[in-house]
């Protein structure tokens, strides 16, 4: 396992950049990227270089926001998805430009002093701050605050502050929002070959009246209607300053407002710039002008500094759960905040919308939803941030209307199948083999929402949406395989793809059978649930779904002649059942240069002929349900894939890390844990200027928290198996669990629980059951 070198100063909360290169321009934008899980804005500068695809992306987004064009096929299939969905590329209004005195500030002329860019990881600020010595000697000190509103949804804001160091004269700020913008499909999604190329919101209406702007326009292919605005607020030496004299003028496209002052040497005069973008998902279209006004009215009469405050509130909250710290080592705590920073950036919290792979960071797999939330960032969530993680669940429950038609394109006549790649809750993935063929989604969604429940002991939401998910994602279990004869009358499914995306269109996927099989059978549970419970909810469902409680019998003997693979000689679970009779890959005939980049260099047929694999698959399954095996079983299976598989999805070696610590091996565990942690922080990928990968930042928390405190949930019951890597002195973490909030803290010689909210908890200890009542604290010698 290789190692890179820290690309930024090591620093537990911040992330700071101490010289401006525009070779590392493309890359920095996705790292000091922010977001709110609805506006997503890349760290791009107010001065709006003219950054080509090759060193910069313009990028601002709005969560759900998405536009369509005809895909183009060389040969359809039926089922094919016709439209694609894109996350686009919305209108600028970051952009501000400072002309001191007569001369434009820019870092690209003059001199840059003392130049740093630093993202606050705890307060979920961005900031920047440098001197600069204009051409003809003036020095002015920059000062620049950007944040995109945990309590105002809609609401980003910039501080621009300026002063001037050694000379008297005017400062003119022309702020400006620019909706002549569009995708860089070619360069960050190069595979596909559709997508939003040029220009693709028709502005219906662009006005800006002094010091406020306002924009709306529509797609051309998905219809969908976006409104945004900007609004501004003058100060000099901290005094509002009333009587400015806006000018202003709108284009085509594009406004202007600009303001000047007259500044003495050594005062500093400051634009707050207040941005609001909505869209016609979240309300009518004729009613979204009145809502910008309203929104921008609001956030400026609250007040820059009053965003900050609640932002910092907001953040302090978070870390007050989720914080991981560790003691020992400060370049991972620094990876962990970094990740766990986007993370609780990235979710869409409205019930409407999900989480991109890549976040709200970039346009990265054109800012589709997939498997990654279920399975890396709710477990997550639901142990840090229930309320969140329950608004990603309400997505899934709100686009079942289309997972149930894809069911039925897909020849199933009753319940539902989740799309692998998705926007809009219809299937966007266009190649079938690595795309809808992962029917392992709907047990994600299904494991993800088991887990929602077991945690929070959230039973209204069972009766109310969960129930329905479950009962739809089972049935298209029960209707995808059959009770093979040559396989003694055993249940097999055949033609998905599993996690892994190098063994496609396979035969009884160890991992695809093990999760639905645990699917089903939550299904069963919930259905029993409610006949015990809340037979009203279970009759609403019957008629909603034309369901029968008769379709549990078919459930049941699934459940127990479910097929797995085995391989009698080494004792382990193959991957599917011809995994054994692939080629052995010989990673010496793959020149190192194309070794990461397999699809691209290499005929799929090619890949998929040999025995190895992209990514954790059986091994995940024998994660999330080591009670099922035993530690030996766990051991062979780990030992086996550890030779096949080349990690070449970020979705990996987190995995890998936790299981390494479920079977002892902790200083394989430390090493992958190191690489996921600064993955991104590092770019181990090569690609981070496309966007974060969010499954594997998510999946460094669960490295920790699944695996080196070998927490799970099961069954109801919260268990721990506590160890600590040699490389630490100590590691803490806090855990939601029914209502209580439990502080563990891991030494070298110790595991201490303490229940610091709540009355009541129980759990188990390396199976020693444990009951804290509120601030009780229990102590367990690991040593
Ligand atoms: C991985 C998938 C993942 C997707 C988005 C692919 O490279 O193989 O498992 O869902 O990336 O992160």
């Amino acid at each position: 396992m290789e190692f890179k070198k820290p690309i930024y100063p090591i620093k537990q909360w911040n992330i700071t950049e101490t010289e401006f290169k525009k070779e590392n321009n493309y890359r920095n934008e996705t790292t000091f990227a922010l977001s709110n899980g609805y506006i997503g804005t890349r760290g791009t500068f107010e001065e709006a270089y003219p950054f080509d695809v090759d060193t910069g992306l313009e990028g601002n987004f709005v969560n759900g926001f998405y536009e369509s064009n005809e895909i183009r096929y060389g040969e359809a299939n039926f089922g094919s998805p016709l439209l694609s969905q894109s996350l686009l590329n919305l209108p600028n209004l970051k952009e501000i430009h400072v002309i001191l005195d007569g001369e434009e500030f820019t870092m690209e002329q003059g001199e840059v002093k003392e130049y740093t860019r630093i993202l606050h990881m705890k307060d979920g600020i961005l900031e920047r701050k440098l001197t600069w010595t204009a051409p003809s000697g003036k020095v002015t000190e920059i000062h620049i605050f950007r944040l995109v509103s945990f309590a105002r949804k809609n609401i980003m804001a910039i501080r621009y502050q300026v002063k001037s160091v050694n000379y008297a004269g005017t400062v003119e700020f022309v702020s400006k929002m620019q909706a002549d913008v569009e995708n860089h499909t070619r360069k960050t999604n190069p595979i596909v070959d559709y997508g939003p190329f040029g220009r693709r919101l028709d502005p219906d209406k662009v006005t800006v009246e002094k010091d406020t702007a306002y924009y709306e326009g529509t797609t051309k292919g998905s219809h969908l209607t976006m409104a945004c605005g900007s609004s501004h607020e003058l100060w000099c030496d901290g005094q509002k300053v009333t009587d400015v004299n806006w000018m202003a003028e709108a284009g085509e496209m594009d406004t202007i407002s600009n303001a000047s002052m007259q500044v003495k040497e050594g005062e500093c005069v400051t634009l707050d710039k207040f941005i609001c973008y909505s869209t016609s998902l979240d309300m009518e279209k004729e009613k979204l002008e009145a809502f910008v006004q309203d929104e921008l009215a609001a956030a400026k009469s609250e007040g820059y500094e009053k965003l900050e405050e609640q932002q910092k509130v907001y953040m302090q909250n978070f870390w007050k759960t989720a914080d991981v710290e560790i003691k020992g080592n400060e370049e991972l705590q620094q990876g962990l905040h970094f990740n766990l920073f986007h993370i609780i950036q990235s979710a869409g919290r409205d019930g409407r919308t999900g989480m991109g792979a890549k976040g709200l960071s970039g346009e990265g797999y054109e800012g589709h939803y997939f498997w990654d939330t279920e399975m890396y960032v709710l477990p997550v969530l639901i142990f840090t941030e229930p309320e969140t993680a329950r608004k990603l669940l309400d997505y899934r429950y709100a686009t079942l209307p289309q997972a149930r038609d894809r069911a039925r394109i897909l020849g199933h006549m009753k319940g539902a199948l989740y799309p692998w790649r998705t926007i809009n809750g219809e299937e966007a993935s266009t190649y079938y083999p690595l795309g809808t063929a992962q029917y392992h989604i709907n047990a994600d969604i299904s494991y993800a929402l088991s887990l929602y429940l077991q945690v929070t002991g959230d039973v209204d939401y069972l009766k109310e949406k969960g129930a329905e998910i479950l009962i739809e994602t089972a049935r298209v279990w029960a209707d995808v395989g059959s009770f093979a004869e040559c396989k003694g009358g055993k249940y097999c499914i055949c033609d998905v793809t599993g996690p892994d995306e190098y063994n496609v269109l396979v035969d009884n996927n160890f991992y695809t059978n093990l999760m639905a099989r645990e699917n089903l059978r939550d299904a069963v549970g919930a259905v029993e649930y409610l006949k015990e419970h809340a037979p009203e909810d279970l009759k609403r469902l019957e008629e909603k779904l034309d369901f029968s409680v008769e379709e549990l019998g078919l459930w049941r003997e699934i459940i127990e002649k479910m097929y797995f693979p085995y391989d009698e000689k080494r004792q382990v679970y193959p991957m599917d059942d011809g995994f054994m009779m692939r080629k052995p890959w010989d990673e010496n005939k793959i020149p190192p240069e194309k070794r990461a980049w397999l699809y691209e260099n290499y005929h799929p047929l090619f890949i998929m002929r040999h025995r190895m694999s992209k990514q954790a698959d059986a091994i995940l399954g024998m994660y999330l349900h080591n009670d099922l095996f035993t530690e030996e079983e766990i051991r062979r299976n780990y030992d086996f894939y550890q030779e096949v598989t080349l990690h070449h999805s970020s979705l990996s070696t987190c995995i890998f890390g936790i299981v390494a610590c479920d079977i002892g091996y902790l200083d394989e565990a430390y090493k992958y844990f190191s690489q996921s942690a600064r993955m991104d922080l590092d770019d181990y990928h090569n690609n981070f200027y496309a966007g974060i990968h969010a499954a594997n930042m998510a999946g460094t928390w669960q490295a920790i928290v699944n695996g080196f405190a070998g927490v799970r949930c099961q069954n109801g019951v919260l268990k721990f198996k506590p160890t600590i890597p040699k490389e630490w002195e100590e590691y803490a973490f806090r855990l939601k669990f029914k209502g209580a909030l439990l502080e563990v803290r891991i030494t070298k010689d110790e595991a201490e629980f303490t229940l610091l909210e709540g009355g009541e908890i129980s759990f188990t200890v390396r199976g020693k059951e444990v009951v804290l009542k509120s601030g009780e604290t229990y102590t367990y010698l690991l040593s």
